[in-house]
């Protein structure tokens, strides 16, 4: 798996508490989960957040059978983990997403905030989500877009050398790309996705507002504004709707993950370990704690 894009590593983060416990983002986090709501059915089967670090918005996530917080990083999982009790419903998967342990056709609703930007290759990923996506299903993905009015204003003043007019991602500080919406639209579509209802998010995150109008102020005024993104985007955040690609099988009753190496469906673990049975493969991930690994095998 060395041939996988770089990762950006959050493993032993205090991302919660730098970024979002009385960091003055309670804003961001009302129009995010407004624009959630709006996107993503409200029940169904199978759902996987990718990228889904604490858990923060695993609450949204309540009306699904099954739900799969994967990410990266264990240590965020674990305190996922630790505030979401022992809910059934809840299944911690670590890993990467370059190399997603689950079998194809498995999930009906994908959820993916605030994490794309982290991704080096994004075509490769959205391969990825195609793969395990149910025909039938909704992937609903926030991005960061480079053409958003910051963005334009400090190009117009020659403050910033890129374009955010220019379709290319621009990777502004290492591993961090924001994206232009019309790029993300094709890539999508390359990856068999068929993008739909777009939403404009965070109309609004200027510390100086946020300073002086109230939130819940902000918070109906994004609202309303959100709903102009199916015409124009120029928000520094972008939530778009996509049916999954139509061809494909739904996984097969009773078969839930793959090998990441060989995607060979695996069996039920025993005594903390999940084999793959490929002969040619080998590899055995873990289970431990109630937490899936499939980072490196054993
Ligand atoms: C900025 S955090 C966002 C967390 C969560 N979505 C939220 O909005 O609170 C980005 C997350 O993406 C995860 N991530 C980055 N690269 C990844 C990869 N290659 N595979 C899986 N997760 C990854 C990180 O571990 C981190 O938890």
């Amino acid at each position: 798996m060395s041939d996988t894009p770089p990762v950006c590593d959050y493993e032993g983060s205090d991302y919660r508490a730098r970024f979002w416990e009385g960091q003055g983002r309670d804003y961001e986090d009302q129009v995010e989960r407004i624009a959630l709501r709006r996107l993503l059915p409200p029940t169904g089967s199978t759902l996987i957040e990718i990228g889904a670090g604490f858990g923060r918005l695993a609450d949204e996530y309540r009306g699904y059978d099954t739900v799969v917080l994967f990410d990266y990083s264990r240590s965020l999982l674990r305190e996922a983990q630790s505030h979401l009790g022992n809910d059934p419903r809840f299944r911690y998967v670590a890993g990467n997403w370059y190399n997603m342990p689950f079998v194809d056709g498995l999930f009906a609703a994908l959820v993916q905030i605030r994490t794309l930007h982290h991704a080096a290759d994004a075509p490769a990923l959205f391969a990825q989500l195609a793969r395990i996506a149910r025909p039938g299903g909704i992937y609903v993905l926030e991005f960061a877009s480079k053409r958003n009015v910051k963005a334009i204003a400090r190009y117009a003043a020659r403050r910033q050398e890129w374009s955010p007019f220019a379709q290319e991602p621009v990777e502004f500080v290492e591993l961090n790309f924001d994206f232009h919406p019309q790029w993300i639209r094709n890539r999508l579509e390359e990856a068999g996705f068929r993008p739909g209802r777009m939403l404009t998010v965070s109309h609004f995150r200027l510390g100086v507002l946020k300073r002086l109008v109230p939130t819940s102020w902000l918070v109906k005024l994004d609202a309303r504004a959100q709903l102009t993104g199916n015409w124009w985007q120029l928000s520094p955040s972008v939530f778009v709707q996509n049916r999954h690609p139509v061809w494909g099988e739904p996984a097969a009753p009773g078969t839930f993950f793959a090998c990441p190496t060989c995607r060979t469906p695996l069996g039920a673990a025993e005594n903390g370990r999940l084999p793959c049975p490929n002969p040619a493969c080998h590899h055995v991930w873990r289970l431990e704690d109630g937490l899936y690994d499939f980072k490196e095998p054993i």
